[in-house]
């Protein structure tokens, strides 16, 4: 069978990485991919969909794993079940639970699952009045698809009506960008405690749960600087483990119930971003993927044959599925450019090892005329696995050092958090 995955960074890369140990799997493709991917994988620059469903039906491709969460919200996933594809994503009503905060807010107030107080403002003068019923912190973020980027966490009142004011005004600035449909801005409760993330696979009835993860989104070590798409993450985190229970039955259990209730049944991957406080853990945000780089720690340790986990989605088995994960630990360093999230330099040429090493996962890159150079904020992923913390951690930071451009940059903290009360 052909597998097409739709993305184009480390996730995906990873995911390719794990769909070609797949017995029954004789072709990964990655659409676009990036040129990185490229050296290993071939990449197809399919970029609409009508393009991708084309390409599917008229190569059979197999199954289509959808990777990163626009064109998920862009009802990629529709479309090509409409052609009858074997897809692995939610739908774009499901994939709300993402796309829209108010959305998923509104799902879990309504649900009674465990989340941060929070307020919805449709317009920028009601501020003032809904400000005063908040602490600060407070966390003002928009409703819509902001890569990591769409949150302030704001320390006073003047820096929250700034944040509003700003959200608001590129909300206007935009009236045609079909990327920005927020309805509002949503005004939520800071929640204090630590971060931790959980995957559920889903069939839209029953779920299996992935070992945790924790992300690191902070620019700079420490936690400091501005939030990022994900500067390093590793799996599994050990502390998590006590609230697996209370986390499936307050939170998976009731919000996969709730999409039924809606009659958006929730099949593919649910990315549960949590804060464990000391009233126990509650959501942050919901996601409608795989996390990234989450991914990229995760599957290095899964056990089974993700094409099985795959198919168990589709053909509504998941409560047969065992989920199983080496007992190692798994941690990756984003190299970024230095700069990111803000302004960064292009086309720096990036020396590396070659052939590229298993587990170096590439973001963004493209071809230069010797080699890979930069092309984004984060350009790759690079992974170690060991048999606890301290030796996945040696390893990764051990082959970065092989790995130089001139704007490299990376937080040299991963996986250092102390994850207590
Ligand atoms: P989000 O895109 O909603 O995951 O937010 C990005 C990051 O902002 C999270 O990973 C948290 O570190 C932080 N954050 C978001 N919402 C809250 C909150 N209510 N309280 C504390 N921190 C938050
Ligand atoms: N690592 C955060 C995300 O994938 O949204």
């Amino acid at each position: 069978m052909t597998v097409l995955i739709i993305g184009s960074g480390g996730r995906e890369h990873a995911l390719a990485e794990s769909f070609a140990r797949c017995g029954a799997i004789s072709k990964v493709i990655v659409a676009p991919g990036n040129a990185g991917i490229a050296l290993q994988y071939p990449c197809v620059p399919l970029n609409s969909l009508p393009e991708i469903r084309e390409y599917c039906l008229e190569k059979d491709i197999g199954m289509v794993f959808i990777g990163s969460e626009q064109p998920i919200a862009d009802g990629l996933s529709d479309y090509l079940r409409e052609a009858g594809l074997n897809v692995i994503a939610p739908s774009r009503h499901a994939a709300q639970l993402e796309s829209s905060k108010i959305f998923a807010k509104e799902l879990m107030h309504k649900w009674n699952i465990p989340t941060a107080k929070y307020r919805v403002l449709t317009h920028e003068d009601q501020s003032e009045q809904y400000l005063s019923e908040f602490n600060f912190p407070v966390v003002v973020k928009a409703d819509g698809l902001a890569a990591g980027k769409g949150v302030y966490i704001c320390k006073s009142r003047k820096e929250a009506e700034e944040a509003i004011r700003s959200l608001f005004s590129s909300f206007t600035n935009k009236p045609n960008d079909l990327q920005r449909t927020d309805r509002g801005v949503v005004l939520e409760e800071f929640l204090s405690g630590w971060e931790v993330s959980l995957f559920a696979i889903s069939d839209g009835l029953n779920f299996a749960s992935t070992v945790f993860a924790q992300d690191h989104k902070q620019a700079f070590d420490n936690d400091l600087g501005p939030n990022t798409g994900g500067m390093g993450a590793y799996a599994p985190v050990p502390e998590a483990e006590v609230y697996r229970k209370q986390i499936e039955e307050e939170i998976i259990t009731p919000t996969l119930a709730a999409m039924r209730d809606i009659g958006y049944p929730y099949e593919g991957i649910l990315y549960c971003g949590l804060m464990i406080t000391t009233e126990g853990p509650k959501v942050i945000e919901f996601n409608c993927r795989f996390g990234d780089p989450e991914a990229e720690v995760l599957l290095p340790l899964l056990d089974n044959d993700l094409l099985d986990i795959c198919q168990a989605i589709l053909n509504r088995k998941v409560y047969k599925l065992n989920l199983k994960f080496k007992q190692a630990t798994a941690l990756g360093v984003v190299l970024a450019s230095i700069g990111y999230p803000g302004d960064f330099e292009k086309g720096i040429t990036i020396s590396q090892p070659m052939p590229i090493p298993s587990r170096t996962y590439f973001s963004g890159v493209a071809e230069g005329s010797s080699g890979l150079v930069t092309s984004g904020g984060r350009v790759m992923c690079v992974v170690g696995v060991g048999d606890d913390l301290a030796a996945a951690r040696k390893q990764a930071y051990r082959r970065i050092d092989d790995i130089n451009y001139e704007t490299k940059y990376c937080r040299s903290d991963i996986g250092l958090r102390k994850n207590c009360l």
